[in-house]
């Protein structure tokens, strides 16, 4: 693959600036597409293919919104799944409203507060990562029943024949896949349907390009085809997962299967630079960050002071910090604590914090109450599609870690996830990951875990205007927010915005974290200077953004990961 560093120069702003651009692939073309009617932008070309066949079918962004879930689904094991769960945000433009739907995995009934400490009270991360003892309550497959019972038009089954298609005949084995299945060899191996699935007879990783055929993975979406929800919550496949998680020693039931809900909630919003922006609520933290960030850093005029200067670089730092900081303080669920969502994105505290952000140095940790954040895992989906009619949708799906538990169903094909990571094992102590986890996080039965997936819709005077959404744990929330500034604040064009180097900083550990190829040296030294510990690091995101245009919508999936933007004419 070719990696070449992209210097765009950019007039957008007063004076001259180099805009550092990772370009990770040789095409542009399957990243970046223009059409008059409809657009998606997807992970995974399967995926991308499934939602047009459906639109193409005669079917709406609902039905297109399904068939995307269950492709991706089959397409990016590693990342998502019908064992795992997600959000969706929805614009109807015909009701110019946004609804919000939270299908997330949730405790089992069984769990309890201390289920992962030791007798002296230590915590012990790797059971809330790997094995049956890491699995929640799966919400994906409620969740996309019941929205297409309520919004879709074609056949439930229908929306998800181009999902068993691709378990059945496969797709080639790509790049990230291959790295995933590297990284959990020694988990999967241990489980021989895992193992017969995904590796050949010796144990070792398919060539790029091998077909990854899912044929008990096709066989369950069959059943869910033909049953609906209970295919999946009841049954024959409800046992199977019963089953194995009974005799690996976890904790879900078939109460717990039979009872699952998803959850319709008010979406966040807030008006930035004339638009309007929704996001999602809590239990995702990712909404309410995202708009403070925009709007702590809205009134320090950046685009005056240039994007990827030092000025701009240390306030996004400074604003991202602060932002974190009240993850830590105040996220959870919020069906099990007060989550005093209004008031974190209220103009006047907003306000106060975009104040408090305008300092001379980097934020350091006398200067504002230190907690840490509980960690989540660096993979996840996401999916954006508009329409003819100007509808639009933004899901962001997910079975946690790689792989998730890496337990797979038997006979089913279905790889179960590890969600309850998200939860902190207990107040004050540090995981695998060096993060400390806040009170209103700490498990409880039938409780959602913290999130940071941040599926965003934008719009100008009540009509389309952006959507976008990201995988990538915590740095979902910052990669979002970049691209947003990019577009509205620098005035970028989409795939500009998406491609452009980005930064990370979520309060702790205290660093500012740059992508390669990193950012200008003489920017990286005056940031130094001012107090950042700058640190260079993948960041894992990979930002799916549609923009309406002047003749339809411009789609871009970002040029770092490997999937795909498409549009009907
Ligand atoms: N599991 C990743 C997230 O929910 O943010």
């Amino acid at each position: 693959m070719l990696r070449v560093l992209l210097l765009i120069f950019f007039v957008g702003c007063s004076h001259r600036v180099r805009i550092v651009t990772p370009s990770l692939n040789d095409s542009r073309n399957d990243h970046e597409s223009f059409a008059s009617k409809t657009m998606v932008t997807t992970q995974g070309r399967g995926t991308t293919e499934a939602a047009l066949e459906t639109f193409k079918n005669g079917g709406n962004i609902i039905d297109a919104f399904v068939a995307a879930s269950f492709a991706i689904s089959v397409e990016r094991p590693h990342s998502t799944g019908i064992g795992g769960g997600g959000f969706l945000l929805y614009f109807s433009k015909k009701e110019n409203k946004v609804y919000a739907f939270d299908f997330r995995e949730v405790a089992p009934i069984a769990a309890v507060k201390n289920m992962y400490l030791t007798k002296k009270g230590e915590t012990q991360p790797l059971l809330s990562q790997e094995g049956a003892l890491a699995v929640a309550n799966p919400g994906l497959v409620r969740g996309l029943f019941d929205i297409h019972k309520r919004f879709g038009k074609l056949s439930w089954a229908e929306t998800i024949l181009p999902a068993i298609r691709l378990a059945r005949h496969g797709f080639p084995l790509y790049k990230q896949l291959q790295v995933a299945l590297l990284d959990r060899k020694d988990l999967l191996l241990l489980d021989p349907e895992a193992k017969k699935t995904f590796y050949l007879l010796d144990g070792s990783i398919p060539s790029l390009g091998s077909l990854i055929i899912q044929e008990n993975l096709a066989k369950t979406l069959e059943i869910i085809a033909e049953k609906g929800a209970d295919g999946f919550y009841e049954g024959k496949v409800a046992s199977a997962i019963i089953k194995t998680i009974s005799k690996k020693r976890g904790l879900l039931s078939h109460r717990d299967l039979k009872t699952y809900k998803m959850v319709e909630r008010i979406p966040v919003t807030g008006i930035y630079k004339g638009l309007k922006i929704y996001s999602m609520p809590p239990p995702s933290s990712g909404g309410i960050h995202v708009i403070q960030i925009l709007k702590m850093l809205g009134p320090h005029n950046l685009k005056e002071k240039g994007p990827q200067t030092a000025e701009s670089i240390h306030l996004m730092a400074n604003a991202m910090q602060r932002a974190f900081l009240d993850r830590a303080n105040y996220l959870g669920d919020p069906d099990f604590n007060k989550i005093p969502t209004s008031s974190l994105v209220h103009e006047e505290y907003l306000s106060k914090l975009s104040n408090s952000i305008n300092t001379p140095k980097a934020l350091k940790d006398g200067s504002l109450k230190k907690i840490e954040l509980p960690y989540e895992s660096t993979d996840t989906t996401h999916f954006t599609i508009g329409d003819e009619e100007g509808n639009l949708v933004a899901s962001t799906q997910t079975i946690n870690g790689w792989f998730g538990s890496g337990v797979i169903a038997e006979g089913t094909g279905i790889i179960l996830n590890n969600e309850m990571d998200d939860f902190a094992q207990k107040v004050g102590a540090q995981n695998l990951f060096g993060a400390v986890g806040g009170e209103f996080n700490l498990i409880e039965p039938r409780k959602r875990p913290l999130s940071s997936m941040s599926p965003t819709i934008i719009t100008k005077d009540d009509s389309p205007f952006m959507a976008l959404g990201s995988p990538s744990g915590t740095r979902i929330i910052t990669c979002v927010a970049q691209t947003i500034l990019n577009s509205v604040e620098f005035g970028m064009p989409l795939y500009e915005s998406v491609a452009a180097t980005r930064i990370h900083h979520q309060w702790q550990p205290d660093v500012l974290k740059v992508e390669s190829p990193y950012l200008d040296p003489v920017v990286e030294k005056e940031l130094q200077d001012r107090g950042h510990k700058i640190i260079h690091e993948k960041l894992g995101c990979s930002v799916q953004a549609i923009k309406k245009t002047k003749n339809g919508w411009e789609g871009v999936s970002d040029p770092r990961g490997e999937g795909f933007a498409k549009g009907i004419d």
